[in-house]
């Protein structure tokens, strides 16, 4: 059963921040960091099937989802002190393990970068490692005017095509309307916000092989933001990391397959995993 639970935390400044999350199961804690402009709910699938092994903490990262909303900016190192001051809350005692997607993936590399040491293993699936170029850096700023002006429908509705596989548009049309309803309740502030932060972002790719604990990449063969090389990128750079990637999906194979992404975290996450 997943429990959805306000979580009032004190962010990096000080201040009292309060978030949405669901929780869910009990065991080694996994935290769930979600893409951009995505929510929580993106999890549900994967949480249903890995709850029996694991405490599930998924929030809604700051301003997305149910979360409070943000007058002000914020950098992903934020929404790294925000997921760690929660996981301390929930779960002190035993570390967690890491489990981003995209910009959460963005936000797991700050949460190593902090707290690494904290870290039991690292799940990165359809992520970079790199930061932006200056064009990339450009068409983040024009895109986050553009949702302050004319609102998040506009800014985000070209970006469904690019989520979702050939296979899961043809096939799965709850699943398209669960991710449009998900992305375009996103705040156009959170919208402008989050794409300052990732334009912002360092770059991580010389911090991966310092990384003190187990690293999995998983990777959409059809995902065209974050393709199958920008993975093999990462796990190339971490000695021993292995890397998957789902024939079936694009840029959310959390959400198109399931099944097959919870068997690569447990057999990955299994003490006696070969
Ligand atoms: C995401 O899915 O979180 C974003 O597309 C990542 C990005 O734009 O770099």
């Amino acid at each position: 059963m997943i429990h959805d639970e306000w979580m009032d935390i004190s962010s990096s400044s000080g201040a009292c921040r309060r978030l949405r999350v669901r929780i869910a199961g009990g065991g080694t804690p996994i935290l769930l960091l979600h893409g951009y402009p995505l929510d929580s709910r993106m999890w549900i699938p994967l949480i249903e099937r890995i709850q029996d092994r694991f405490l599930c903490i998924a929030p809604d990262l700051r301003g997305f989802g149910e979360s409070a909303e943000e007058r002000f900016g914020f950098e992903l190192a934020d929404l790294a002190s925000d997921a760690h001051a929660l996981v301390q809350r929930i779960a002190a005692e035993t570390a967690p393990i890491v489990c981003g997607l995209s910009m959460g993936g963005y936000v797991a590399m700050r949460y190593m970068a902090m707290f690494g040491d904290q870290v039991e293993r690292v799940v990165l699936t359809n992520t970079r490692g790199n930061a932006d170029d200056a064009e990339a850096q450009k068409i983040r700023r024009e895109t986050a005017s553009k949702a302050l002006r004319e609102g998040t429908e506009p800014t985000v509705a070209p970006m469904l095509q690019k989520l979702l596989s050939s296979r899961s548009f043809a096939t799965r049309p709850d699943l398209v309307e669960s991710i449009r309803g998900m992305m375009f309740s996103t705040r156009p502030s959170t919208v402008a916000w989050a794409l300052m932060a990732m334009a912002n972002r360092p770059d991580s790719m010389e911090e991966l092989s310092r990384w003190p604990c187990p690293v999995l990449c998983i990777a959409g063969q059809e995902d065209p933001i974050t393709p199958p090389d920008a993975l093999q990128r990462i796990a190339s750079r971490i000695d021993g990391a292995p890397y998957r990637i789902d024939p079936h999906s694009a840029h959310l194979t959390p959400m198109e397959s399931p099944d097959w992404f919870a068997e690569q975290v447990v057999a990955f996450c299994s003490p006696t995993r070969a």
